[in-house]
């Protein structure tokens, strides 16, 4: 028996999940998945779920998909838990993504005053997905991809004793399929060590075959007429020079913190034209869930690639793989640093290349941030572990903290207006405030 739980089932993601389970049945052999949901969530759970019975049976694999709307009767004896929730569904999101827009601060989901609602809006439901874990199947990993990842696997070392988890984002992947793309290389040739914070994360050393070609990867991004950023994130290129003398690969998340200005002429005019993101993805989702409804739908279909989520899929369940079979490979994930990079406390959440074993991540050793991002890196993690605290806590003075000392944010009189407002307009979703 090997039992998969994904929380969040109903999410118009699950079919690339599914789809990553079934390319490594022989690696994987999953003989249950539970997709899981909330009573609101019913709807799209049972759409998403019969498109996912249907593609195991395509594909004729002895995996039984359960749909369920009982968490802690679907956890019971998992061996992997996966999350990928929406506290507040997309309307919470496009609030996270408007509110900010209206003091001239950038409106994004992960990242500045959207990134920290969203993370005290999800950090009292994650804790307590843990806590059902350490109850009903505590030698269970859990692979949490629910935004933003860093934050959330930083209140879960900091507000819990468990530690089998593991947070997980698609931007390391996607950088690597980028870089690989570049060199005209198959991606297996191609290894990137990876360290920051989530959607904080450089590529600092690139080998090909082995053979270190940083330096090479660094001109061809310069001058690159790819603009290696991601379906969610503007295309803006980096200027050549500043790729140059930064030496690193930035990640596409990176363009809101060296390109602030350029980013927020481009959100407030998208706001007044197609809409801000969710609203976008709003309709990316109808569209989606019309097609999962056709009973002849037995594939994840192409169009689930225009998400910004695109091959998170590949990441999971390479991951779950490398646990489950303890195969010693290195991949990039969310972790307790342990040393891996100096620049950051121990005990904090990373997002590195890291050993995978049956026991877990084992971030390998970086050293120190380059002196160009260390300020910025730590500056960052010193925000997500505030963040942390207010979400678990519930304390408006430490969200009010947090809210301040996040680099997207100009001014102490700005962030407590736009905290206030997003309080009183995510209220509905903060039971500790
Ligand atoms: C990227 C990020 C994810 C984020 C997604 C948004 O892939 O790594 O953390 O959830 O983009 O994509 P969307 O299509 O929802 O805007
Ligand atoms: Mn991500
Ligand atoms: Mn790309």
């Amino acid at each position: 028996k090997l039992k998969v739980v994904t929380i969040g089932g109903g999410s118009s993601y699950t079919p690339e999940l599914i789809e990553g389970f079934i390319k490594r049945y022989d690696e994987l052999p999953i003989t249950e998945i539970w997709l899981v949901d909330i009573e609101e969530g019913k709807e799209k759970l049972e759409i998403v779920g019969n498109l996912a019975k249907r593609m195991v049976a395509k594909a004729n694999l002895p995996i039984t998909i359960h749909l369920s709307l009982n968490r802690r009767e679907a956890l019971k004896e998992a061996d992997f838990v996966t999350t990928q929730i929406r506290v507040g569904l997309l309307d919470a999101r496009a609030k996270d993504e408007r509110i900010p827009l209206k003091y001239h601060v950038i409106g994004q989901e992960t990242n500045g005053p959207g990134g920290l609602f969203k993370a005290l809006r999800t950090i009292p439901v994650i804790l307590d997905i843990v806590r059902d874990i350490e109850e009903l199947c505590p030698n269970a990993w859990l692979v949490n991809f629910t935004n933003p990842t860093g934050i959330l696997t930083e209140a879960i070392l900091r507000h819990t004793s468990f530690r089998r988890v593991v947070g997980l984002c698609n931007v390391p992947i996607h950088m690597n399929m980028d870089i690989a793309e570049m060199l005209g290389a198959d991606i297996s040739r191609v290894h990137v060590d990876f360290m920051g914070l989530n959607h904080m994360v450089y590529g600092s050393k690139v080998l090909l075959d082995g053979e270190d070609v940083t330096d090479r990867v660094i001109e061809m991004m310069a001058n690159a007429s790819d603009d290696m950023t991601m379906n969610n994130i503007a295309a803006f290129k980096w200027n050549p020079y500043f790729i140059k003398a930064l030496r690193l690969i930035p990640c596409p998340y990176h363009r809101y913190y060296y390109k602030t200005q350029e980013m927020l002429e481009q959100e407030l005019k998208d706001a007044e034209n197609e809409g801000t993101r969710a609203e976008v993805v709003k309709k990316l989702e109808d569209d989606l869930f019309e097609l999962y409804k056709d009973p002849n739908l037995n594939i994840k279909p192409p169009q689930l690639e225009k998400r910004g989520g695109a091959y998170y899929s590949d990441s999971a369940c390479r991951l779950i793989s490398s646990l489950y079979n303890n195969k010693g490979d290195i991949q990039p994930v969310n972790t307790i640093n342990n040393g891996a990079i100096a620049s950051i406390p121990n005990d904090s959440a990373v997002e590195v290349s890291a050993i995978i074993t049956k026991d877990g991540p084992k971030p390998i050793t970086m050293g120190d941030l380059p002196v160009a991002v260390r300020g910025l890196v730590q500056q960052i993690k010193s925000f997500e572990r505030i963040a942390a605290d207010a979400g678990a806590t519930g304390d408006y003075h430490t969200a009010l903290l947090a809210m301040t000392i996040n680099p997207l944010v100009p001014s102490d009189v700005v962030a407590k207006q736009i905290l206030d407002e997003m309080l009183e307009a995510h209220k509905e979703y903060l039971p500790l405030f």
